[in-house]
């Protein structure tokens, strides 16, 4: 039982792969700003997730083709050209709230966007925008 027992090659080459191996994942964590640490970089990354361009298409084909149809033909609902035309805030009245022409409520079957939300989360004003625009352009 030696007090100084010395490291072995193998420990010693352990430790600096270990150090070398920390210091590259932070680096490169940092550098591509994800903060494993949960610091600022976090706050970063929610930011341009945040900011991440709306795809009108996207979410039309996820959450109002099935039933307006791929084009807006129309289908279970009516087809869109109609409502395209109309002015955003009607547009979104009619997507967010159900309420359509001259504040008309719209048919149940139609979902109220604003409380079942969009691929699961609270819809926003950006997205409805871009619907609306893709299906202007349909
Ligand atoms: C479950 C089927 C369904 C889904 C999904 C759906 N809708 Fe509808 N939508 C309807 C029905 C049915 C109506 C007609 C309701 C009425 O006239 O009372 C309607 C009406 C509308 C109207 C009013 C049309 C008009 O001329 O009065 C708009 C605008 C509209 N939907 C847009 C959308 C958009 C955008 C999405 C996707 C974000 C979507 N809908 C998803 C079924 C659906």
């Amino acid at each position: 039982m030696s007090e100084d027992r010395s490291f072995s090659g193998r420990e010693i080459a352990a430790v600096l792969t270990f150090v070398v191996l920390a210091g590259a994942t932070a680096l490169v964590s940092y550098r591509s700003g994800l903060n494993v640490a949960g610091g600022s970089g976090g706050a970063e990354v929610a930011a341009a997730v945040a900011s991440a361009p709306v795809n009108g298409q996207a979410l039309y084909v996820g959450n109002c083709a099935g039933c307006h149809g791929a084009q807006a033909q129309g289908g279970v609902g009516p087809g869109l050209a109609n409502s395209a035309a109309w002015s955003e805030a009607d547009f979104q009245a009619a997507v967010l709230h159900g309420k359509g022409a001259g504040g008309r409520t719209l048919a149940p079957v139609m979902p109220r966007f604003a409380e079942a939300g969009l691929d699961g989360k609270d819809a926003t004003p950006e997205q409805i925008g871009a619907i609306h625009a893709y299906v202007k352009g349909l």
